[in-house]
């Protein structure tokens, strides 16, 4: 079966975060959700669910859990044992309650950035210290691909008031995937200096052609027994309203710290939504999910031929994963949020300002829509752009 992305479905008026909070003639490439409409298996089990009519209280089924095993089991070969899950509403939930969970107020938490705007919002509000370590760019052409400043990231970590590592794999907005090496040098360091890993994996099926996504837990037995994964099916199967997410530790010490603090805070109660959705798309979303990353690639294609053609002087990130693209545009000589009130007011299309993820220099382009609105949105972007040189 090959399955429609092309379609143009209209969510304005639907409620939508990313259409709705926009003025009417504005192409929405900002907000981290997609166009397209989730996988038809997913809708059909929501249906069903639906028509059953009755939406009392909830229980986790055990089927629920077979479907995170075996999904994760078939596709990572990382074995996970059904008491090391934890559910929860969504990753933000989940990440806040576990790094309320391992640090005190006034403790740092490393992470690298630029970063999801969450992360910097998360420790602000667990009242600890954000100790961010920048990423390296090297240019190659109209290219930039990104690496780990290792030396930098040590002091960090080193740091006797840091407790918790936190990072974001694949990464998001810089769409790197971090390899197995990479991977087994970050425990080694979080272990060296008693940090603990939460480790934000859902952007992990967005991969793009090629390219192949490690959890950090199965990279070894060392890296599992330091560390917490955050997971949801939201990311990729576009269901981020469903309200579903899973915190899998193999520490039983750490899951009742964890569980403790889901309760204090009230984010155990999931509803049958989350429920029947997510073992849809970890049953039988897998074929979609491979044909939506294989059209997300075209997209991301088209803005770097459009932005080597027409823009030379803006480097555009080699994308691994993910549907954001990260561009740089210090060569405009302007502020992000300055370019992108612009690129709004002039060219009716908004794209992320890089400063929300703590780089000032950048833009991010959310490429997860049709192709003939994604080519549109990029056309405006580009013209924009130009008028500042
Ligand atoms: C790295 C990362 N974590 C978490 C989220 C949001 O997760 P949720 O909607 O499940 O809270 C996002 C959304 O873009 C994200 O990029």
């Amino acid at each position: 079966m090959t399955y429609d992305f092309d379609s143009l479905v209209e969510r304005r008026g639907s409620g939508c975060v990313k259409w709705d909070l926009c003025p009417p003639d504005v192409i929405p490439m900002w907000v981290a959700d997609m166009d397209f409409p989730t996988a038809p298996c997913i809708v059909e089990a929501l249906r069903k669910r639906v028509e059953h009519g009755v939406f009392g209280y909830t229980v986790v089924p055990d089927s629920y859990y077979d479907a995170v095993i075996s999904w994760f089991s078939r596709r990572r070969g990382w074995t996970i044992q059904r008491d090391w899950i934890l559910y929860t509403t969504a990753v933000v939930p989940a990440l806040s309650v576990c790094i309320k969970a391992f640090t005190e107020p006034g403790d740092k938490v490393v992470f690298i950035t630029p970063a999801y705007n969450c992360f910097f919002s998360s420790v602000r509000n667990a009242g600890c210290v954000a100790s961010e370590s920048p990423v390296i760019y090297s240019r190659d052409g109209g290219v930039l691909t990104v690496s780990i400043d290792w030396e930098d990231l040590e002091r960090r970590c080193a740091d006797p008031s840091a407790r918790v590592l936190l990072l974001c794999n694949p990464h998001n907005p810089v769409g790197r995937i971090w390899t197995p090496e990479e991977l087994v040098r970050l425990g080694e360091l979080a272990r060296r200096y008693g940090l603990v890993v939460l480790s934000d994996e859902i952007h992990c099926e967005l991969e793009m052609p090629g390219q192949r996504f490690t959890p950090f837990a199965a990279v070894s037995p060392e890296n599992l027994a330091c560390s917490v994964t955050m997971n949801s099916p939201s990311k990729s199967f576009n269901t981020a309203s469903l309200q579903i997410a899973n915190i899998i530790c193999s520490r039983a010490d750490w899951r009742e710290r964890i569980d403790r603090v889901i309760n204090i805070y009230e984010v155990c109660d999931v509803g049958p939504f989350g429920i029947v959705g997510l073992q849809a798309a970890y049953n039988e979303g897998e074929e979609w999910l491979s044909q939506l990353n294989a059209y997300i690639w075209e997209n991301y294609c088209l803005l770097r031929s459009m932005f080597a053609a027409e823009l030379p002087s803006c480097p555009v990130t080699s994308l691994q994963a993910t549907y954001l693209a990260w561009v740089d545009v210090s060569a405009l000589g302007r502020g992000s949020q300055e370019i992108v009130d612009s690129l709004i007011a002039c060219e009716h299309v908004r794209p992320g300002p890089g400063i929300l993820y703590g780089d000032d220099r950048f833009l991010r382009i959310n490429l997860a829509c049709p192709r003939s609105l994604c080519e549109e949105g990029l056309k405006r972007i580009v013209a924009g752009l130009k008028r500042f040189l």
